[in-house]
């Protein structure tokens, strides 16, 4: 059987959703689990773009071993050069580099002729040869490119020594019969096309990037699918990592492909991202949201009583769902925690990160009788396990709300290493708890977004609460979980406070204006 190849791009098109922005503790670790799900191409960040992302791709490239890393570079000598730099501890190392080819974008985004592109393409693929002998190029914006100008440029980096070619639908307009006869149209017409292995890099904005991306595997031969863990990414996002890889696995019949990535990390993977980024999965995402297998009406619950497969199609466990059980309680010790832990495959890089999670565990245990798999994965995806980014630390909340009075919150939270207390009214108690801190903090920032969402089932379930903050042009999000949600919120708030004042200013590529 054929081989698709799986290349996420998680770490750098999923990043530049706005508010989506990682550290690079946050980057290695979902790198780690990328890993762990055994995507073929990681694709770790974009080095040139500023030193944090450097770093970020330096440390993944020096620590993943089973999987390809890669890193994107604007098609210039100075990118490339940075790109070679970073991933120069790895053995498996892609360069990533584009250059838009579209009439619109070289135009007006470049202001280059086609000439020049088509030259600035062939010197960039000619570079990078020389730091290694796996690279990926792409025309940006492809699929809105003049076939016979894409099939030149195409022709020259393959004979220049591109071993992958990209096509993007970067503005995500194509649908999925065009994207795929477009793809077969390019590899029949480019002589040495047979020479290189074809990628789909689908965006969502009409709803279509993993139908699309399955389109141009299907009819137009593409064996690579470029893809993100809950389809995060700028506007609409990217194709789902998840959705494309179950399609695959589970129409096998249809597409006759091999997938090498271990779904039973998927759910765990699907978390993490979404714990680190504050992106909220909705419940009714295929694969990874919290309704993907549950079935309410009475005769399909009936039907999957008497056989599982009259209403699924895959099975929860294979894709990571574990069942909603109480597993641990008060009494529980570390050797259990530790357990099941493993069990549920969370991700632990270091002893103190695991003794940070069982003193919150004991915490949790403290407040709440009943503590579920989900409980213990949201220890995890909590900021506070990560103590880099603790600059602003929740102490201690103390409101009062009645009805008929105005409720009042008293905070006392940490800021760097000088502790204060707070205090304000609100509308009610999280308005009153998050007017307390920033009348503290005075950061300006405006409120975009507040959502509660409950971890399990029931109302001694923890609250997961996520806040977007935007300021001056930067937006981030910020998550917490408690079992109370006026504390799951103060944690949230001031956990998107944490990634505000970080400076993790970066170059976009697909806005970035020159190349
Ligand atoms: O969408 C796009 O065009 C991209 C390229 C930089 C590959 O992400
Ligand atoms: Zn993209």
């Amino acid at each position: 059987m054929d081989r698709l190849i799986i290349f996420d791009t998680t770490l750098r098109d999923g990043e530049q959703s706005p508010g989506a922005s990682m550290t690079r503790e946050e980057k290695l670790r979902i790198a780690k689990q990328l890993e762990r799900l055994r995507v073929d191409v990681i694709e770790a960040g974009f080095a040139a773009s500023s030193n944090g992302d450097f770093e970020a791709v330096r440390s993944i490239a020096n620590s993943i071993k089973d999987s390809t890393v890669c890193s994107l570079a604007r098609a210039n000598d100075k990118d490339i050069g940075r790109a070679a730099e970073a991933l120069a501890g790895c053995e498996n190392r892609r360069i990533h580099t584009f250059i838009a080819t579209s009439p619109l974008h070289m135009e007006k985004k470049l202001r280059m002729s086609p000439e020049q592109v088509h030259e600035q393409a062939r010197l960039a693929v000619r570079f990078a040869r020389q730091f290694t002998d796996n690279i990926e190029f792409s025309p940006e914006d492809g699929y809105r490119s003049e076939p016979d100008f894409l099939c030149r440029v195409l022709e020259t980096v393959i004979a220049e020594g591109a071993t992958t070619i990209n096509i993007p639908d970067t503005v995500g307009y194509a649908v999925p019969e065009l994207y795929g006869e477009f793809i077969a149209n390019l590899r029949r017409r480019i002589p040495n096309s047979d020479k290189a292995i074809w990628s789909v890099h689908c965006h969502n904005d009409l709803g279509m990037a993993v139908a699309n991306s399955l389109a141009g595997v299907k009819i137009g031969g593409a064996r690579q699918v470029e893809c993100t863990v809950n389809g995060l990414g700028e506007r609409a996002g990217n194709c789902s990592l998840e959705e494309v890889v179950m399609a695959v696995k589970t129409r096998r019949d249809y597409f006759a492909l091999e997938v090498g990535v271990d779904t039973g990390h998927l759910v765990p993977a699907s978390k993490l991202v979404s714990g680190i980024t504050g992106f909220v999965v909705q419940p009714n995402k295929a694969v990874v949201g919290a309704n993907a297998f549950a079935h309410a009406s009475g005769i399909h619950q009936d039907g999957v009583l008497k056989a599982r497969d009259t209403y699924e199609i895959m099975r929860a466990e294979d894709v990571g769902w574990v069942a909603n059980k109480i597993v641990l309680g008060k009494l529980s010790g570390r050797n259990a925690f530790k357990q099941r832990v493993q069990e549920l495959g969370i991700p632990v890089e270091s002893e103190s990160e695991m003794n940070a999670a069982f003193a919150k565990f004991k915490e949790l245990a403290d407040r709440k009788a009943e503590i579920f798999d989900e409980d213990i994965q949201s220890l995890f995806s909590d900021e506070a396990v990560t103590p880099h980014s603790e600059y602003f630390r929740l102490v201690s909340l103390a409101q009062h709300s009645e009805t008929g009075e105005r409720p009042h919150a008293r905070i006392v939270f940490v800021i760097g290493d000088r502790e204060v207390t707070a205090e304000s009214d609100g509308n009610g108690p999280v308005d009153a708890s998050l007017r307390a801190i920033e009348g503290e903090v005075k950061s300006g920032s405006e409120l975009l977004l507040y959502s509660v969402n409950a971890i399990t089932t029931g109302t001694e379930s923890q609250g997961e609460v996520t806040v977007r903050l935007g300021r001056a042009g930067r937006i981030v999000n910020g998550v917490g979980a408690d079992p109370d949600i006026v504390a799951a919120s103060a944690k949230a708030y001031l956990s998107a406070l944490n990634k505000l004042y970080t400076t993790t200013e970066r170059l976009n590529p697909q806005t970035s204006m020159t190349p």
